[in-house]
């Protein structure tokens, strides 16, 4: 593939601006201009075969650990990310200034894009190497991805990565190259052989009153061609008696992050914990001891090959993840654990990731949950995605005013101070690996609320470098805007108007870090103006950040919430849950209906090749005019086009654009022959591809 020149000089300016934000080591002044080579190889007996990758060069300043600190808002670290193909033992790879920037192997710098430019000065530098699988998917699709390993696939250190040693390294500014060898790897987890899936989801201990399942999802397994796992944490409550064949519990579904061993409370104080296994809250805060809601808490292991967690629903990139946890591992929990098998005893809980998963597992599947508590949840409503107005600005990164969007923000004595900015973070994220492979947050976004591209990967919403929107990726995110598709099922077969009426409860502070009180007023806003104030019972607190329990409360007072919530909507309750809120005829998100409209068909349906009309009146002497489309292409593929006249190119090979409408008068066309146009696509990660027109034959 070639590199058409994709940067224009406004994304010079932002990504200059950046490594400005990030790179402070101003006694580190002196540029290295000149030809920078990192020359990567593997020691012997570290690997056997070939294999396809994703390698990530550290600078850390000389002396630290690389990995101390890769967060985008505060690591002093350069990262260089590249794509490598067919890697072996006896071959060597190249990270050079030639290739920085380069859209062929995806070579990418941050918080400086290229090798040139990194300051002259002394690091501790140190690779890592990811390994990619290709598979092979059910509708079709080929992906080279890597799979996690009981680690919550984290963007650089996963499990069985190859790593070099930490190298100290000066950079003189002068011609220089520097060897890393990967000679060792990532330890994988403690893995006795027995458990199914290997370290797939991880394999913990039970202890008395937490308990792991893990399963193999026909599902998923179905769709990625190979053996797929899901596995849950399951915390008792006090006095819980597997041989009790009489009592049984409400379960709260705890969504978030990657759990690893960890209870559903992913931070516990020790009280909260004796509490919780002796059954008896202490007096405090004013209110009397009293016994602990009786309750099964319930956290979800699923990481998958794109992020820590799958975000519970069905999508085209990451395959049936609601139906593999709400179709076989919940059944699988309510067969081996005392619970209710009610929806009023089934409550989504969560914050963030985990406030997106709970609300959307109550909106998709009111057949099956009673309600959700939702807390500051990834956006709801695309009108604002984080700070984008997604669906009307024509850049993620900046404003119509050219100010760069913020992304995650602080408040400082009441002063919001901008920890990072849309730009930043995509542009780090790039290092980490391209088509939406870092395992990073808006990669994850662009994986699970957008379908798939023509080559398998997800079709990304904007252009990663540039920031430029491509409405034509958006326009398919609507299915997953949650506020869109309750609206649009509002009294149809769904009848959500009615059926989640009182089931959504949304909690969000207006300092959110990462702005996401805007996404829900949005929601409020659409859910309001069709079920009029007050449908879906938000609460949005002034001056809270991102972070606590549902509304800010203390961790009782919240469980008591939720277990008076189940209460009163049980069958003795003072509002039973009604039998036609929870039919089946509500479910949405039907996994055959999201390939069909998002996976490799659908991506195949989309495009379309250039035709030519025309060419009616010519005379003898010429006079034909032909009008030609270039065809349908993917969103951000760059397209050049060429004329045949009977099959051989005429004139130049000129650029074209999507949508451009073209008129051709040929002057050597001689009777019977034929025109056509020809395009060729191209773009990072894409296979080059040329379309050919109908002919049109020359009449006269
Ligand atoms: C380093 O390069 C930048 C960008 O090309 C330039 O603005 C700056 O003046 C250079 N600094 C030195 C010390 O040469
Ligand atoms: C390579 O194959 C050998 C022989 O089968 C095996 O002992 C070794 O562990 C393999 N190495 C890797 C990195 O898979
Ligand atoms: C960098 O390391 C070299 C030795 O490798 C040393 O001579 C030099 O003083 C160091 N430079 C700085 C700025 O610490
Ligand atoms: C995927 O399909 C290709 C082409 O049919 C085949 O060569 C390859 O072995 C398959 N890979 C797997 C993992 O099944
Ligand atoms: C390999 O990495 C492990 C940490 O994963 C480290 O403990 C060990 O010292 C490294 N071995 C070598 C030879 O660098
Ligand atoms: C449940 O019953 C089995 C068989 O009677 C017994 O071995 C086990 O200890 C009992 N478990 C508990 C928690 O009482
Ligand atoms: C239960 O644990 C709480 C929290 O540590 C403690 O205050 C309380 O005294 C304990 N109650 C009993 C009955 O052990
Ligand atoms: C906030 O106030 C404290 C105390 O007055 C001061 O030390 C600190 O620098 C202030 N921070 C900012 C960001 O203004
Ligand atoms: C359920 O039935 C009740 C009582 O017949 C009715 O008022 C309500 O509108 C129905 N709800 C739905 C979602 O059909
Ligand atoms: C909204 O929910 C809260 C509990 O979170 C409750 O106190 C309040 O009454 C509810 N508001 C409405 C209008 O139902
Ligand atoms: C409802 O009340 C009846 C009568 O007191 C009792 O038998 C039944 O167990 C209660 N059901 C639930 C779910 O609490
Ligand atoms: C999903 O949709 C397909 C096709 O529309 C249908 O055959 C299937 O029964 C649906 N599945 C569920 C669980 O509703």
């Amino acid at each position: 593939m070639q590199f058409l020149g994709m940067l224009s000089s406004n994304v010079a300016a932002v990504t200059a601006a950046v490594a400005c934000l990030h790179w402070t080591a101003s006694a580190q002044s002196t540029n290295s201009s000149s030809g920078l080579a990192i020359q990567l190889s593997v020691a012997n007996n570290f690997l056997n075969g070939t294999t396809d990758g994703h390698v990530t060069v550290m600078f850390a300043p000389s002396g630290t650990d690389p990995l101390e600190d890769t967060d985008v808002t505060s690591s002093p670290n350069l990262f260089f990310g590249m794509n490598v193909f067919g890697v072996s033992a006896a071959k060597t790879m190249t990270l050079a200034s030639t290739n920085a920037i380069n859209a062929v192997t995806g070579v990418w710098g941050f918080p400086v894009v290229s090798l040139n430019d990194v300051p002259a000065g002394n690091y501790s530098v140190q690779a890592y190497f990811t390994k990619y699988e290709k598979v092979n998917r059910s509708d079709g699709s080929s992906i080279s991805v890597h799979f996690p390993c009981g680690d919550g696939a984290p963007n650089v250190d996963g499990f069985g990565s190859l790593t070099t040693a930490v190298l100290n390294v000066s950079i003189s500014g002068d011609p220089q190259s520097v060897d890393l060898v990967f000679n060792n790897i990532t330890a994988t987890e403690a893995f006795t052989g027995k458990e199914i899936g290997g370290c797939s989801q991880g394999n913990y201990e039970d202890t008395e009153n937490l308990k792991y399942v893990k399963i193999r999802s026909e599902a998923l397994s179905k769709f990625w061609g190979r053996s797929m796992y899901v596995g849950a944490n399951i915390l008792l409550p006090a006095g819980y008696d597997p041989n009790d064949t009489e009592t049984r519990y409400p379960v709260i579904y705890s969504q978030g992050h990657w759990p690893a061993d960890a209870g559903p409370f992913r931070y516990p104080s020790a009280n909260f914990s004796d509490a919780w296994d002796n059954g008896t809250i202490p007096a405090e805060n004013g209110k009397p001891a009293r016994p602990t809601p009786k309750m099964i808490m319930v956290s979800f292991r699923h990481e998958t090959p794109f992020y820590d967690d799958s975000y519970g629903v069905n999508t085209a990139n990451l395959g049936p993840y609601g139906d593999a946890i709400n179709d076989e591992l919940i059944p699988y929990i309510e067969k081996n654990f005392k619970t209710i098998p009610e929806p009023y005893a089934r409550i989504q809980i969560g914050g963030s990731t985990g406030g997106w998963i709970s609300a959307a597992s109550a909106i998709f599947r009111p057949d099956l949950f009673g309600a959700c508590f939702s807390s500051y949840p990834d956006s709801l409503d695309f009108h604002r995605h984080q700070d984008i107005p997604l669906y009307t600005n024509t850049n993620a990164y900046l404003r119509a005013n050219g100010s760069a969007i913020p992304s995650i923000r602080d408040f400082e004595n009441d002063t919001q101070v901008i920890l990072a900015t849309v730009a930043q973070e995509n542009h780090w994220e790039l290092t980490f690996g391209t088509q939406s492979r870092s395992s990073l947050q808006w990669d994850v976004w662009n994986t699970v609320f957008g379908v798939q591209a023509l080559n398998g990967y997800p079709l990304e919403p904007w252009n990663k470098v540039t920031g430029e929107i491509y409405p034509y990726a958006v326009e398919y995110w609507k299915h997953l805007d949650l506020a869109n598709y309750i609206v649009t099922n509002w009294n149809n077969s769904r009848n959500l108007g009615k059926v989640l009426s009182g089931r959504l409860y949304i909690y969000v502070g207006t300092w959110d870090d990462y702005f996401l009180n805007e996404g829900v007023q949005e929601f409020q806003k659409r859910t309001d103006a069709i079920g009029g104030a007050g449908w879906a019972n938000i609460t949005i607190l002034p001056e809270k950040p991102h972070g606590g329990n549902y509304q800010s409360r203390e961790i009782w007072d919240s469980l008591e919430l939720f277990y008076d919530w189940i209460q009163d909507h049980g069958p003795n309750g003072t509002t039973p849950l009604a039998k036609n809120v929870t039919l089946a005829s509500a479910r949405g998100n039907n996994f055959t209906e999201v390939l069909a409209y998002g996976g490799h068909q659908a991506a195949l349906q989309r495009q379309s090749p250039p035709s030519i009309t025309g060419g009616d009146h010519c005379d003898g002497a010429g006079g034909c005019v032909f009008q030609a489309s270039v065809g349908r292409w993917d969103p951000g593929v760059s397209l050049e086009a060429q004329w045949l006249i009977s099959g051989k190119p005429v004139g130049e090979v000129f650029e074209v654009a999507q949508g451009d409408s073209l008129s051709y008068a040929p002057t050597t066309a001689t009777k019977r022959s034929s025109i056509q146009l020809q395009v060729t696509g191209r773009k990072l990660g894409y296979v080059d591809e040329t379309r050919k027109s109908n002919g049109i034959q020359l009449r006269r």
